[in-house]
């Protein structure tokens, strides 16, 4: 396809200054990014002003989250245009782990519908995750539900707001259970009828649509020769090299 990759790691809350300058080391002295890849990382919010300033300057910056707000009295909140001021350039939002909330109250689909809205809004380009359950699958809604995540994020945005989705099925995130590149394939192609039938054909040919799941430098190349594959959101995998490997993985 002539959509360029979008290869995105996730650190998740992972990390201390001194493995943090030590990957940094490893990416900086790493092989070079295919013209036709765009890469990003997902770092903590708080080691975003090291990687802005050492990591090298072809893989751009995610936060990891934005606050729905602007500035003000929002305890603990990082704006999206505070992360634009800093030189951040994206932002990963409606993560399955902050829509689960890990004991506190997770985020629902209007919410991050709105977060979304505003990051765009501020000048983020923004990696919008959705994906089902395990029970979910197996109970055969698997569509239902990113349809139902998608649709509330539709209902927000003008067509020309879509440029990035990232499919993470849950049972496959940090389980070792990846999608078959086939199934992968099935659903990747679901959401681009959904997006063609519900925003325009125009969006859906255009949209990137990331895997997310246990996608690692053994499994990349099987995923991303699928034609409606276009990148990867690589959670634990981007904490090595290994990263490189899927990002030399891009066909
Ligand atoms: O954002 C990334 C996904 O949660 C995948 O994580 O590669 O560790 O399974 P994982």
């Amino acid at each position: 396809n002539t959509r360029t990759y979008l290869i995105g790691g996730n650190w998740k809350s992972n990390g201390t200054i001194a493995s943090l300058e030590k990957l940094i080391g490893e990416f900086n002295g790493a092989g070079p990014i295919p013209a036709n890849a765009e890469v990003v990382v997902g770092v903590p919010a708080i080691h975003i002003p090291i990687c802005l300033m050492q990591l090298r300057d072809d893989i751009e910056i995610a936060a990891q989250d934005c606050s729905l707000t602007g500035c003000g009295a929002y305890t603990g909140e990082i704006a999206a245009s505070q992360l634009k001021d800093m030189g951040v350039t994206w932002v990963i939002l409606g993560h399955s782990e902050r829509r689960e909330g890990f004991g506190m109250a997770g985020e629902d689909n209007e919410l991050v519908a709105k977060k979304t809205k505003k990051a765009l809004e501020e000048g983020l380009k923004v990696m919008l995750c959705i994906g089902e359950k395990k029970e979910e699958r197996e109970a055969g809604t698997t569509m239902d539900i990113c349809a139902a995540q998608l649709k509330a994020v539709a209902d927000v945005l003008s067509a020309e707001d879509w440029a990035n989705v990232s499919n993470e099925p849950v049972w496959a995130i940090g389980t070792g259970l990846t999608a078959t590149p086939e199934m992968a394939q099935e659903t990747h192609s679901q959401i681009r009828q959904w997006m063609s039938d519900n925003v325009s054909a125009d969006v859906a040919s255009a949209v990137r649509i990331q895997y997310g799941g246990s996608m690692k430098g053994a499994n990349a190349e099987g995923l991303l020769s699928q034609a409606d594959i276009d990148g990867g959101l690589i959670g634990g995998a981007s904490l090595t090299l290994d990263f490189f490997k899927c990002i030399e993985s891009v066909p």
